[in-house]
């Protein structure tokens, strides 16, 4: 049997970054903790977990001086000042790459455009993002976009703004935006999904046509995962969705 390795396996740029943040603070002094867990992976966690980092749920629950991170997903502008407010030291991992989506919806606002979010609704970045405008829309389907776009709450020349989840899918966002097209006339599109997990999802999609059988190692919890499962689900009949490797059975591999 031969394996391929994806060359895009591991952490994104993003999720590095904040990782790494993670390690210098920890290593520099106690009292450090992350605002939810650092990224979707139990493993890295626990380890961190081990070197007495703690996860808050909340702004309440942090101490004044101590060292908090912000995760890549981001947070949104009323969790950030409610941080600040707790006079801790606050080190911020937010990925460009979404701190751009949040400037991208503040400043439609300010100028008068309604912003929609293509996204997972209950998604922490997806919350993040929507919590730097006072009113958005979020859609998950280019159906729910649809529905809402002709059902008459909106007219067709308001001024509205279109972004995405950073791992959105690309058919996904082409046919939101086929639709958001179609309905308005005052609309501008920000393509945000990010190139890291365009990448690896066309690295996915390309391997899933051409072995017999794909391991998608993650956490399932992890939407990046999901989606990674889902798109080699599309061309391969075998897909197994691990989170370590024992979770992998001899079995799954014959005849592959
Ligand atoms: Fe990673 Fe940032 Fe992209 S966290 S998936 S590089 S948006």
């Amino acid at each position: 049997m031969s394996v391929t390795v994806a060359k895009s396996a591991g952490f994104c740029f993003g999720v590095n970054r904040a990782v790494e943040t993670v390690e210098k603070a920890a290593s520099e002094g106690a009292n450090v903790a992350t605002l939810g867990p650092i990224i979707h992976n139990r493993h890295v966690v626990s380890r961190f977990e081990d070197l007495g980092v703690r996860v808050l749920h909340s702004p309440r629950e942090a101490d004044a001086g101590m060292t908090v991170i912000i995760r890549s997903h981001g947070v949104s502008r009323a969790v950030l000042e409610a941080l600040q407010a707790r006079n801790v030291q606050i080190l911020d991992a937010t990925c460009p790459f979404v701190k751009r989506i949040h400037e991208i919806v503040s400043r439609a606002e300010q100028e008068g455009s309604l912003p929609i979010i293509i996204g997972t609704r209950n998604h922490a970045e997806v919350e993040g993002i929507a919590g730097w405008c006072s009113d958005c829309r979020i859609f998950e389907t280019p159906e729910e976009l649809e529905n809402w776009a002709t059902g008459g709450e909106i007219s067709s020349n308001a001024p509205v703004c279109m972004v995405c989840q950073t791992t959105s899918t690309e058919k996904l966002w082409k046919k939101c935006c086929e639709i958001a097209k179609k309905q308005f006339t005052n609309l501008k599109i920000y393509d945000t999904i990010c190139r890291a997990t365009e990448f690896r999802q066309g690295e996915a999609a390309e391997l899933s046509l051409i072995c017999d059988a794909m391991v998608v190692v993650g956490d399932p919890k992890s939407s990046n995962t999901g989606r990674l499962a889902m798109i080699c689900r599309e061309h391969c009949e075998k897909v197994a969705l691990v989170d370590n490797a024992s979770e992998l059975d001899a079995a799954f591999f014959r005849d592959v």
